[in-house]
């Protein structure tokens, strides 16, 4: 049952969130709803289909929606210009229209994707989002930010582009695999330190019910993660100014990706990067060092790693100056003033590399 609707207000560009267990074949009459009889384009990768086709068919077939698949394959690799390349060609050529809608049915790459081809083509289709990894159930399906990679930098091509709506069955989160269980996690540890209370206490408290993938407790954690994320887009939905809190441990994060050449996940990297963020929070005299042992006790407790990976001072600090949060003779982080209360802040390059410098140590 749906047990919870988020909605995002942003003027004509609005939208639900719908929340709940075992609902995937319901999206069926929201489509119908708000897209009336658009025909619908599925992009999905082999992994999910296998898992989730028959029942998206199912549905669509029950209310007659006429549909096409794409299938893109599984991997951030799909987040590219070759790949969207490609599903504008099938588009084109299964004669899909401005009036027709995007369906993305998948984790955060397919999202991205299926968001940036959907924004692109024709000028703009509309699209609903149907995430199934934690990650993009908490984050990259709300806000609209849709993109691809270039081989120069994660994320370098994308528009803002709003979804009609986002629709999320937590039930679909059993059959992802703890690593990238683990790694959404990382999503929901950075609004529980960028918003504090009531996600701070939950993550602690119900951390078992959680790792067992209870769907009262994964339905609760995605309602309150889309009620921050959507009230934080809200306010800045072209990432202006405070949309930058969501980056909360984002900066090192990239930067560790990159160096691992991606066998550091997203959310691995995120979590080794929030603990850094913490350090120097504490650096700069705004938290005390029981927040950095928080971070560590949290993030540990999830499977998440809290320790520097290894790699030399340069090179890190190489990645970050390229990547694109570089801003004013500085290095642009999100830092705690307290739990609850993320400020932006211009470290200097010395400070930068004495701090990673001694984070590098702790091993
Ligand atoms: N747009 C945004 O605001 C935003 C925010 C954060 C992250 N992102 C992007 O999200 C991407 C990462 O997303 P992700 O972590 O979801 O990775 P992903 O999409 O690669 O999914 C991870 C793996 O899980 C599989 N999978 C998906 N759903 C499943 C299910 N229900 N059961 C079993 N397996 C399933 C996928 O096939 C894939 O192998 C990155 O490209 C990142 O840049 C975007």
């Amino acid at each position: 049952m749906i047990r919870h609707v988020v909605e995002v207000e942003l003027g004509d560009r609005s939208y639900p969130i719908y929340i709940g267990d075992y609902i995937l074949q319901g999206f069926v009459e929201k489509f119908r709803e708000k897209l009336g009889v658009a025909k619908a384009a599925i992009i999905t990768n082999p992994t999910v289909w296998d898992i989730y086709g028959n029942q998206v068919v199912k549905s669509l077939s029950a209310e007659r929606v006429d549909y096409d698949l794409i299938i893109v394959p599984d991997g951030e690799n799909a987040k590219s210009l070759n790949v969207a390349e490609r599903v504008y060609g099938e588009l084109i050529q299964k004669g899909f229209e401005r009036k027709d809608a995007v369906i993305a049915l998948g984790g955060g790459v397919v999202g991205d994707l299926a968001g940036f081809v959907a924004s692109t083509y024709e000028r703009g289709i509309a699209y609903i989002q149907i995430p199934t990894t934690l990650l993009a159930q908490v984050d990259s399906s709300v806000g609209g930010k849709v993109a691809v990679n270039h081989t120069l930098g994660k994320n370098m091509i994308g528009t803002f582009y709003q979804p009609s709506f986002v629709y999320i069955d937590v039930a679909t989160l059993k059959t992802l695999s703890d690593r990238d269980f683990a790694g959404g996690m990382a999503e929901v540890i950075k609004y529980a330190f960028i918003k504090g209370e009531p996600l701070l206490s939950i993550i602690q408290g119900r951390r078992d019910d959680i790792s067992a993938r209870q769907m009262d407790i994964l339905a609760e954690i995605a309602t309150i993660c889309c009620l921050i994320k959507g009230g934080i887009v809200e306010e800045d939905e072209r990432d202006t100014g405070l949309r930058a809190v969501l980056n909360y441990g984002h900066t090192l994060g990239h930067a560790i990706e990159s160096i691992s050449e991606y066998k550091y996940s997203h959310g691995e990297a995120v979590a080794v990067g929030m603990v850094f963020a913490a350090k120097l929070s504490k650096r700069i005299g705004m938290v005390g060092a029981d927040v950095v042992e928080l971070h560590k006790r949290i993030i540990g407790s999830y499977g998440l790693p809290t320790t520097m990976i290894s790699a030399s001072i340069d090179k890190i600090i190489q990645v970050i100056e390229r990547d694109k949060k570089r801003a004013m003779g500085g290095h642009v982080f999100v830092v705690l003033d307290g739990v609850g209360n993320p400020v932006i802040r211009n470290i200097d390059r010395e400070d930068l590399i004495s701090a990673l410098g001694e984070f590098s140590k702790e091993g």
